[in-house]
């Protein structure tokens, strides 16, 4: 079954279900400073899971682009990916156990046509917290599946909330819950002891794949650490669109399912080798594929690479897909990367339609890898002709300024005969590890930090700054300006648009000035809900058309029956007047890619 038909058949089947299909949130979520990427279907759902009314309703479902992080150094094996696609379906305090386990049951065995003896579910065992899910033991019972094909699992496994988090590390305010999992199961593939004695769904061997995990998410920690129980019962359903396509091709790699089919075939053109040729080269395929794929689904939505937050992973993923360009011996151009990436515009009409925009930059990154690269071989082979040591931290250190990845530090001291001794190795990861640490430190800050100003006024006040903006520069500059990208912290706003040059500071002043006159003004900021054409012929900006649900929500700022100053597609939320504002000022501007501009600017009183 191809991955189109299996979308098409999950949304399908839901919808007789009575849900209603609603738009995947980009990857990167507009003025959430909660996280960095879209991980979960379940996270732009997070105050209607906590009881707010969702407009379509309490069934939804979805396909969401996500983007994790966790396993970014282990992307290589065969069934890891960055980038995936999570089938989705919600109820928000609807149905429960008893309908999403059958239903579930019902597509992968009916739908997907999968041998219910090939499947295995997991349950959640219980703890001091949260009793056993008995009902859910009961529930696969009924289904027919065997006991022996029932397994019980602690909070480590059965137990979900964003970030990994368990019942006693959840932040204040988070939601989670125990959940069900459905594994795969391959009949041919022997267990690998390596992995422990037993095999079990759990298991690392390969021998099971995960394809669902319904998350009964009813539970929510309070301020005390305590768990409550949420005012609704909701389910979050998520299923790997790339596992499930695997599963069904009974092939455990998810690199040989059609998405990747073009992209690998491109790489092997390129190397000249082909994949599964040599086992020593694959894992190289595999990190190619996949970094190019969740690289250029991030260029389409306007990031660009640089040195912070997303613009910092786009980056680190552009660099490693063509470092391993380098190991197949394809050198590193920006050509190759650029025809090999190509082949998404036929999977991804996003990338399809922003192409120029996604190959300007990629190929623009591939030329300062490449001097990057330069930069760290002359400093390399000067050490090298000093005959100074080249340990763990040089590496490193190297790989921190210049990019610079420890296997080509190794391999060029290797041609100069050389040896990067285990021990330095060690010395290497031990100071990546400090690095890691650091970082997660710092996501989980941008976590909290987010949770805590999410309720922050500013945000909401900055939010509708960036209406203001949008409406002010394309009064200013003309209709050409279009919105990229924007993001909001709880100090400053940055906002991305499309326009060709720097602004002059003639124009910057205009549009600080016409923005804090409409403040001036005290503007009605007001929302109505309505269908998206409705949208569009009312006049209002819509630049992710393709993301949006059937209903969706129409900010106006200023009379919205006529002459309004701004009005978008928005979900909000924004103050009640432009005067709650403050005054905005625009602190800087950068142009950040070809024919982007990039503006920050923060509130005063
Ligand atoms: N939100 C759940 C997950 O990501 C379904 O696994």
């Amino acid at each position: 079954m191809t991955t189109s038909e299996i979308r098409q058949k999950y949304l399908d089947f839901f919808v007789k279900k009575g849900h209603k299909i609603i738009d995947p949130s980009p990857l990167v979520l507009e003025n959430d400073p909660t996280t960095l990427f879209t991980s979960s279907g379940m996270q732009q759902l997070v105050p209607y899971l906590k009881g707010q009314k969702h407009p379509e309703g309490t069934r939804l479902v979805d396909i969401q682009p996500s983007l994790r992080l966790q396993d970014l150094d282990e992307v290589g094996d065969k069934r890891h990916d960055t980038f995936f696609e999570m089938l989705g379906n919600w109820s928000l305090g609807d149905y429960f156990k008893k309908e999403q386990l059958a239903w579930v049951w019902e597509f992968f065995t009916k739908e997907m046509e999968f041998d219910p003896k090939r499947l295995h579910v997991t349950v959640f065992e219980g703890n001091s917290e949260v009793p056993k899910d008995s009902e859910s033991l009961e529930i696969w019972k009924s289904l027919g599946v065997s006991e022996n094909h029932i397994h019980f699992y602690g909070v480590e496994k059965n137990w979900w909330a964003r970030n990994g988090t368990f019942p006693d590390t959840m932040p204040e305010g988070e939601i989670g819950g125990p959940d069900s999992e459905i594994f795969y199961e391959f009949p041919d593939i022997p267990h690998d002891p390596k992995f422990g004695k037993f095999c079990h769904p759990n298991c690392d061997c390969g021998k099971f794949l995960e394809i669902g995990n319904s998350v009964f998410m009813q539970y929510q920690k309070t301020k005390n650490g305590k768990l409550v129980e949420l005012p609704q019962k909701n389910v979050d359903f998520g299923g790997g669109l790339e596992r499930i396509a695997a599963a069904l091709g009974e092939n455990p790699d998810i690199f040989k399912i059609d998405l990747f089919s073009g992209i690998i075939k491109k790489i092997e053109e390129e190397v000249g080798v082909n994949y599964g040729a040599d086992p020593g080269r694959d894992r190289s395929f595999r990190i190619i594929a996949d970094h190019l794929r969740a690289s250029c689904n991030l260029l389409a939505e306007g990031i660009i690479p640089g040195n912070k937050l997303q613009s910092y992973v786009l980056r680190r993923l552009i660099r490693r897909a063509m470092f391993h360009f380098h190991l197949l011996g394809a050198g590193i151009s920006g050509g190759a990367i650029s025809h090999v990436a190509e082949d998404l515009r036929n999977y991804y009409p996003n990338i399809d339609k922003n192409w120029q925009f996604v190959e300007e930059n990629l190929s623009s990154e591939a030329v300062r890898f490449e001097s990057a690269l330069k930069r760290g071989l002359a400093r390399l082979t000067f050490a090298v002709s000093k005959g100074e040591d080249i340990n763990g931290k040089f590496a490193f250190d190297l790989y921190q300024t210049e990019g610079f990845p420890l296997e080509l530090t190794i391999e060029i001291l290797g041609q100069n005969g050389v040896n990067f001794s285990t021990e330095e190795k060690n010395a290497f990861a031990s100071e990546f590890e400090k690095h890691k640490e650091l970082s997660r430190t710092t996501s989980a800050g941008i976590f909290k930090g987010g949770l805590e100003s999410k309720s922050n006024a500013e945000v909401t006040k900055l939010h509708t700054a960036t209406h203001l903006l949008h409406a002010a520069l394309r009064q200013i500059l003309g209709e050409h300006v279009g919105q990229k990208g924007s993001h909001i912290t709880s100090e400053k706003l940055r906002f991305d648009f499309s326009h060709p040059s720097k602004l002059t500071d003639d124009e910057l002043k205009n549009v600080e000035n016409l923005i804090n006159e409409k403040i001036d003004e005290d503007l009605p900021v007001s929302f109505e809900v309505m269908s998206l054409p409705e949208a569009i012929k009312s006049g209002a900006l819509h630049f992710f058309a393709e993301k949006y649900g059937e209903k969706v929500k129409v900010y106006a700022i200023g009379n919205p029956k006529r002459d309004w100053f701004s009005k978008e597609v928005c979900g909000g939320p924004h103050v009640g007047h432009s005067g709650e504002v403050g005054h905005v000022r625009i602190i800087k501007q950068e142009k950040i890619g070809s024919g982007v501009i990039r503006i920050y600017a923060t509130l005063t009183t």
